[in-house]
């Protein structure tokens, strides 16, 4: 209970802490990295289709720079000239000079049918047609120039010379993702081409000049587009810029380079893009795998003079860095996340521990308060809500400890008062079993008198008689005598029987008990006895009259005072009091005598009938006496200790109506 209570805050705190932290960091992270990403890409791409554009006019400013070569040439009147005179000589040392001089490839001379007059490069070949090269054929249609990319035949450049065609062909390397292709050489090359017609003196038209340079094996452009576009700049080994030029779907002059460092030249395209920029005519901006590393990419087609997809123009950006810079962000986020979950974890546990340190107080005390230890007060630091409960926590234990104590005085008092009336009850029923035990003697006592007396009156009458007749001196006479005597006895016994058994309705009428206490001590104090008894009285003048049957309460005084002498044969006090209690409107009359007492196993029985310890008692003096203060509706008690003396007590219901008295 106590490790699972504690440790489940301090762990959940943490646990929730953490989450709360990690989730909105991952989140925060991700969508960081996405949106910067993303952003660096486009900005990428853009840069990729711009660095198109670029390379695009350093394609067709190469275009321009034959053109004008071509048409400065074709210009020249010496030319012209020669053309005319069919000076091949002369032609073709200047063309051969201009070809040198410029970088062509080709510089070759037809006339106005399209047969060779002069080749530049090759003073062997002429006299062949090039009626059906479309170059030509546009010319001498149109009269104008006309420049552009082409594709040249093998056999075109052939005749042009055989390193050119060396230089054109190639061997096909295949790979993985490019379409399939039926030839595995090529000899064709491509070619940037200017035409440019001649004119005589009379503006007639008279040739073509032709001007090329064969791409395939050339890499003028494409390092011309890398020097202008990336500035030639490397990231780890590698150039950061690519540019690519292709005849059809064949990389015939590039700058990207094979592992071995050389130039991947005589790889085909990826199907994907050959459908896009070769099949459909479209640019293709994506990522691509080039070779052997992943560039973000873009292509363009390049068209011949009609119009139709001849090759294609490729520049691309190395996406390493862009990867390495969205890497190093995800590793800033990703750190600075990680740094705050710890931060937060670490907070998590601080506040964890600063709330369930108090708790674990709290916890203990309260256990102690479980156990009945009320004594300890709680003082602790913590939060606000925890120091309230600490402070309830003490209330509760105060409160407590105050209850218990009520509830022990409460059990002690409930002890006593359980006592008391129990032992009213016990002495309610013993009343009534007393009460009840008269009630059948007294039965039982006035059937037996009843019976006795007649007898006892022959027998008395008789004995009298008896004794009347005898002389004096009759040696019988003493126990005749005797007869008379105990008979008398007898016959006294038997009146007091009837008396006890008695119990007639008592006459009420209001009685004075002072005087009625005076009136019996006068008719008592000269008996024998009395000789050696002082009677002390202490009567309330007050005392209201009773309402009682007075030979019945005289009765009871008479026996309760005779059994004080009797109990001091040799000498004592009695102190006989009067009271009146208005609070249970009664009058109390007490006999308290110096006498021997009455041991507590005696005290119990003196009230039974015939109950005596002398030797010529009836045993129904006390039995009597109850049963009229009970027909008075009063109690008669006694209290008494051995060696000093007893006292009697009569209480009786005040008042002069029979209310309290029945
Ligand atoms: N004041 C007293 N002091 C000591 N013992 C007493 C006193 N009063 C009564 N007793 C005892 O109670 C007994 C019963 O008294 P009770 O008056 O009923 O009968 P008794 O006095 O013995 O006989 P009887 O009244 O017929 O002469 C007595 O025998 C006596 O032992
Ligand atoms: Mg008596």
């Amino acid at each position: 209970m106590k490790k699972s209570l504690i440790s489940s805050i301090q762990s959940q705190l943490v646990i929730y802490f953490a989450i709360a932290t990690f989730v909105p960091a991952a989140i925060a992270t991700l969508v960081g990295m996405k949106l910067i990403y993303d952003q660096v890409i486009t900005r990428a791409e853009m840069k990729t289709l711009s660095d198109l554009n670029t390379a695009r006019e350093i394609y067709r400013n190469k275009i321009n720079q034959i053109e004008n070569i071509t048409r400065l040439t074709a210009a020249r009147s010496l030319i012209i000239d020669a053309l005319i005179r069919r000076d091949r000589a002369f032609l073709q040392k200047e063309l051969s000079k201009v070809l040198l001089r410029e970088n062509l490839d080709v510089l070759t001379l037809v006339d106005e049918r399209g047969v060779v007059v002069s080749r530049g490069r090759n003073a062997a070949a002429f006299d062949d047609s090039l009626s059906d090269d479309p170059f030509v054929q546009h010319v001498r249609k149109a009269r104008r120039p006309v420049m552009g990319t082409d594709i040249v035949s093998g056999e075109f450049l052939v005749k042009e010379s055989t390193e050119l065609a060396a230089q054109a062909f190639m061997e096909i390397t295949p790979t993985p993702k490019s379409k399939q292709r039926i030839d595995k050489t090529e000899h064709a090359g491509m070619m940037l081409r200017a035409a440019i017609p001649l004119f005589d003196e009379q503006s007639e038209f008279c040739g073509v000049l032709l001007g090329g340079v064969l791409l395939n094996r050339n890499f003028e452009i494409v390092d011309k587009i890398n020097q202008i576009v990336h500035e030639g700049e490397v990231y780890k080994g590698r150039g950061t810029g690519t540019a690519t030029i292709f005849q059809d779907d064949l990389r015939i002059s590039t700058n990207v380079k094979n592992e071995d460092g050389s130039r991947a030249i005589s790889t085909l395209v990826s199907e994907e893009v050959y459908d896009a920029v070769l099949s459909r005519g479209t640019r293709w901006l994506g990522d691509a795998f080039v070779v052997n590393a992943s560039y973000i990419a873009a292509y363009e087609p390049i068209r011949g003079i009609d119009g139709r997809i001849i090759g294609m123009l490729y520049v691309g950006i190395l996406k390493q860095p862009f990867n390495d810079i969205m890497w190093n962000t995800f590793a800033v986020f990703g750190g600075v996340a990680f740094g705050g979950i710890v931060l937060t974890v670490i907070v998590a546990v601080f506040q964890a521990r600063r709330i369930s340190r108090p708790l674990k107080v709290l916890e203990g005390v309260a256990r102690q308060i479980a156990e009945g230890d009320y004594g300890h007060e709680v003082t602790l630091q913590a939060p606000d809500e925890i120091e309230h409960l600490a402070k309830s926590i003490n209330q509760m234990a105060k409160k407590l400890e105050i209850e218990k104590q009520e509830l022990e005085d409460w059990g002690a008092t409930l002890e006593k008062r359980v006592q008391e009336r129990s032992d009213e009850l016990q002495k309610i029923h013993s009343q009534l079993f007393r009460s009840e035990k008269l009630a059948s003697l007294g039965k039982l006592a006035a059937g037996v008198a009843h019976e006795i007396n007649n007898p006892l009156t022959g027998i008395l009458t008789n004995s009298s008689l008896l004794l009347e007749d005898m002389v004096a001196d009759d040696s019988r006479r003493d126990d005749v005598d005797i007869i008379v005597k105990e008979t008398i006895r007898c016959r006294e016994i038997v009146k007091r029987l009837l008396d006890f058994a008695r119990q007639t309705k008592p006459q009420k009428k209001l009685t004075n008990v002072n005087t009625l206490v005076e009136n019996i001590v006068l008719l008592v104090r000269n008996q024998a006895s009395f000789r050696n008894v002082e009677i002390y009285k202490h009567l309330d003048p007050n005392l209201p009259d009773i309402f009682a049957d007075t030979d019945q309460i005289q009765q009871v005084f008479i026996n309760i005072i005779l059994n004080a002498a009797e109990a001091m044969t040799s000498g004592g006090t009695l102190t006989i009091t009067s009271t009146h209690s208005t609070r249970d409107q009664s009058i109390v009359v007490t006999f308290a005598d110096s006498g021997p007492g009455i041991p507590e196993e005696r005290r119990e029985r003196i009230f039974d009938p015939f109950y005596t310890t002398k030797e010529h008692g009836t045993g129904l003096g006390l039995s009597i006496s109850y049963g009229i203060v009970e027909q008075h509706g009063g109690t008669i008690s006694v209290e008494s200790c051995v060696g000093k003396g007893s006292m009697f007590t009569v209480q009786l219901p005040a008042g002069s109506t029979e209310a309290g008295g029945e």
